[in-house]
């Protein structure tokens, strides 16, 4: 029989969503077993945290491990990938598994299972970004569901590649919605915005700031409002991913505000860069990304729409690409190059910086980077919270540390960081995936492999 290795975490902060306390945690494999002060229990390994925070492993709901897309495939596979997370205090990556036309659904889910299986340091589970799906698929849906894979993305963007029409969301959101499903949409209008492209390519708009200067964020608020109307028609709830500024962030609020089950995540990137950072020059294709880096003055509604719930989730839709060879593919015209950035490594801590910065509390930063996403997503309380029961995805983080963000440090597989220099509050320090340490003291002691497939339950329960 398998013994099970007892470890005990002394004296820590613990923070969740909703408190905030000083105990001891004791981990009997990989199930937090006992929580409370002082504990007098023998372990085979103790973890010194005094003067730490002791938050829940992160969820990042939004990731694109080895995606091909854009002419090439996202620099980071699932090991590199869960790596790079698991140093930034991330315990659990959704990443988003393709069925593509022709393909069967169960095809798309059962391709990412051979990308990714025996490679992950961490848990993860799949989104199934869905291309087509007609009445004869619906049966298919519940099936992809009963298999653990309870989300699905649509796209209203990238016509001739994964866009579907209206007709195909509606009959997606009744099926999925029925059934204690989600969509998440990516919400801008793709159609208007290539009409936009054609133009600027006209007149020899090729660099990469065209990129932002096509894709107005009317064309993204369009996007969100169709996709709530259309969500309030099939009576499902709806998510939008990657929400970028406070025109789309305003449709959102409006159907809150009438009691609508709109949901949406923004990501660290729109909270911290802007469109000052593509500049004239090739060095912009870093920050190529859908949808693009919006003007600042967006930055301070979106914290604002985070701390008031409007928006739920953080997630990095990290989809990195290097500069060498791969963005190059659009060095003479920025509609080549491919779109993404990389992110999964610094989400926790960028975050815990709003923190710093009062824009929010710390259990809402322990909410936004970990216990939302569990339990919008069918994982919760078995992930995203520090509770008897529930599985010993734990970060030790040091508030009172620095970091400056580097390509130079960080463990991403891309020759870039879209945050050179930048210095932030908090180190993650050791990082516990079901009880095992991954990260010990900023050192990978994990194994690819270990992480294991999530199946996910009901979503929404939020
Ligand atoms: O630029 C992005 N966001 N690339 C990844 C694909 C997507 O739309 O999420
Ligand atoms: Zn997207
Ligand atoms: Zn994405």
């Amino acid at each position: 029989m398998k013994t099970q290795m007892k470890t005990l975490i002394r004296n820590g902060q613990i923070i969740t969503a909703t408190d905030n306390y000083k105990a001891d945690i004791f981990i009997d494999g990989e199930t937090i077993t006992t929580i409370g002060a002082k504990l007098d229990m023998e372990a085979d390994v103790t973890i010194d945290a005094s003067g730490k925070l002791v938050i829940p492993g992160g969820i990042d709901p939004h990731t694109h491990m080895e995606l091909p897309f854009g002419g090439t495939t996202a620099a980071d596979d699932f090991r590199t990938g869960t790596i790079a997370a698991a140093h930034g205090g991330t315990t659990t990556i959704i990443d988003f598994a393709v069925q593509y036309k022709g393909e069967s659904l169960l095809q798309g889910v059962d391709n990412w299972h051979q990308k990714a299986e025996g490679k992950c340091a961490i848990d993860y589970g799949f989104h199934l970004i869905t291309t087509e799906l007609e009445d004869k698929q619906i049966e298919e849906m519940y099936t992809v569901m009963d298999e653990g894979v309870t989300s699905f993305k649509m796209f209203m963007a990238y016509p001739g590649v994964f866009l579907v029409d209206d007709a195909t969301i509606f009959r997606a959101m009744s099926a999925a919605g029925s059934r204690g499903g989600l969509i998440c949409m990516h919400a801008e209008n793709g159609i208007v915005i290539n009409e936009i492209i054609k133009d600027a390519l006209a007149k020899g708009h090729t660099a990469p700031k065209y990129h932002a200067l096509t894709r107005p964020t009317m064309a993204e608020a369009e996007g969100v409002h169709r996709a709530i109307a259309i969500a309030e028609m099939a009576e499902s709830p709806v998510y939008i991913v990657h929400l970028s500024c406070a025109d789309a962030l305003n449709q959102v609020r409006q159907a809150r505000d009438r009691g609508i089950p709109a949901f949406a995540e923004t990501c660290p990137q729109y909270l911290f860069l802007s469109i000052d950072d593509y500049g004239d020059g090739w060095d912009g294709a870093k920050y190529v990304m859908t949808p693009p880096l919006r003007e600042k003055s967006n930055q301070a509604e979106l914290w604002k729409g985070l701390k008031m719930d409007d928006l739920q989730i953080i997630s990095t839709d990290h989809c990195p690409f290097c500069m060498k060879e791969q963005k190059e593919l659009g060095k003479d015209d920025f509609t080549k190059i491919p779109n993404g950035a990389p992110g999964v490594e610094h989400r926790v801590s960028l975050i815990y910086n709003g923190v710093v910065e009062n824009r929010i509390s710390l259990n809402r930063f322990v909410e936004l980077t970990s216990t939302a996403a569990a339990k919008m997503f069918g994982l919760f309380p078995k992930k995203g919270t520090i509770a008897v029961g529930s599985d010993a995805d734990i970060v030790i983080f040091d508030a009172n540390k620095d970091q400056t963000i580097s390509v130079n440090t960080h463990h991403m597989n891309v020759d870039y960081s879209a945050y050179e220099g930048k210095t932030i509050k908090g180190v993650v320090e050791t990082v516990l995936s079901r009880g095992s340490i991954v990260i010990d003291k900023g050192e990978f002691k994990g194994k690819s492999g270990n992480g294991q497939f999530l199946k996910r339950g009901e979503c929404v329960s939020i």
